[in-house]
């Protein structure tokens, strides 16, 4: 049986949803909590939303509040539609990351411009679904998305500008993902540098697909936290934590600004769905 679905309202390019990854729990300051029902989850997918400066923020914890969803255990798809079934255009991830190379420290921000993504099989168009776009364009059946530029342009540009001066943030970087939630071997490591990888994480390149068959923009600020197995003499998951933690507050000031620039239309091409 189809499922054909319409987001609640119209899109508001006010609106901008932020999610936040192993230790970014939190982003809003007086946020009240909305409950969405999706069709892929019996759960509800619970979101933070506060209107600040005439913009509508949201904020999605990706690991539940207190990091008690593993990354193989997230509903990405649940997830995602609750962002579209609010007619949020917008999405600002961040995600920690080991790094791959010497010159990548911890503590460094990558803003990612590709992934390497061959662990996890993830659509809405699965066969089954259908979905109206706000502007009434219906798609439906299989569909084989164009992936040339998987992260947004725009928002990736919007950062860098915002960055500039930052001389501990690398422009672009290519994303390993794996399946979690162990860390990975020293030889996996090795053969993701073979295959051109920058850094290594288990959860944001779902979020990128998903977003992008929904037509909605999605950038990340990866925050590098360790080196990758092999490169130092073992990696674990409070060190991660800790190292992210390091840049919290730093990346709310960034947020705000990005927030604070947001062009009114999108001029990239992740609405794919909306001839030009
Ligand atoms: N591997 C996978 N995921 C991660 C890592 C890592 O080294 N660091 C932070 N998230």
């Amino acid at each position: 049986m189809g499922l054909d679905i319409k987001p609640s309202s119209n899109a508001s390019y006010n609106s901008i949803a932020i999610i936040g990854g192993s230790g970014f729990y939190d982003f809003l300051e007086e946020p009240s909590k909305i409950s969405v029902t999706t069709p892929f989850s019996s759960k509800p997918v619970i979101i933070y939303r506060q209107d600040h400066e005439g913009k509508f923020l949201y904020f999605l914890p990706r690991h539940g509040g207190n990091h008690t969803i593993p990354p193989h255990k997230i509903n990405f798809k649940a997830n995602i539609f609750a962002l579209h079934s609010l007619s949020i255009p917008r999405v600002i991830a961040t995600s920690a990351v080991g790094s791959l190379h010497p010159s990548i420290r911890p503590g460094d921000y990558v803003l990612l411009d590709q992934f390497i993504d061959l662990v996890r099989p993830v659509t809405f168009f699965d066969g089954d679904f259908s979905v109206t776009f706000t502007q009434g364009t219906k798609i439906s059946g299989v569909v084989h998305l164009d992936m040339t530029e998987p992260y947004c342009p725009e928002i990736r540009n919007i950062l860098s500008v915002i960055l500039k001066s930052d001389l501990s943030t690398h422009n672009k970087g290519t994303y390993a993902t794996t399946m979690g939630p162990r860390f990975e071997t020293p030889a996996e490591i090795k053969a993701f540098q073979h295959m051109g990888a920058d850094v290594v994480g288990m959860t944001n390149s779902s979020e990128a697909i998903l977003c992008r068959e929904l037509g909605i923009c999605y950038g990340v600020i990866a925050v590098v936290t360790n080196m990758a197995a092999g490169l130092q003499k073992q990696v674990n998951h409070e060190e991660v934590i800790t190292i992210f933690e390091t840049r919290s507050a730093n990346l709310k000031l960034i947020f705000h600004k990005v927030i604070a620039n947001l062009p009114m239309h999108k001029s990239c091409s992740c609405a794919w769905y909306i001839e030009k």
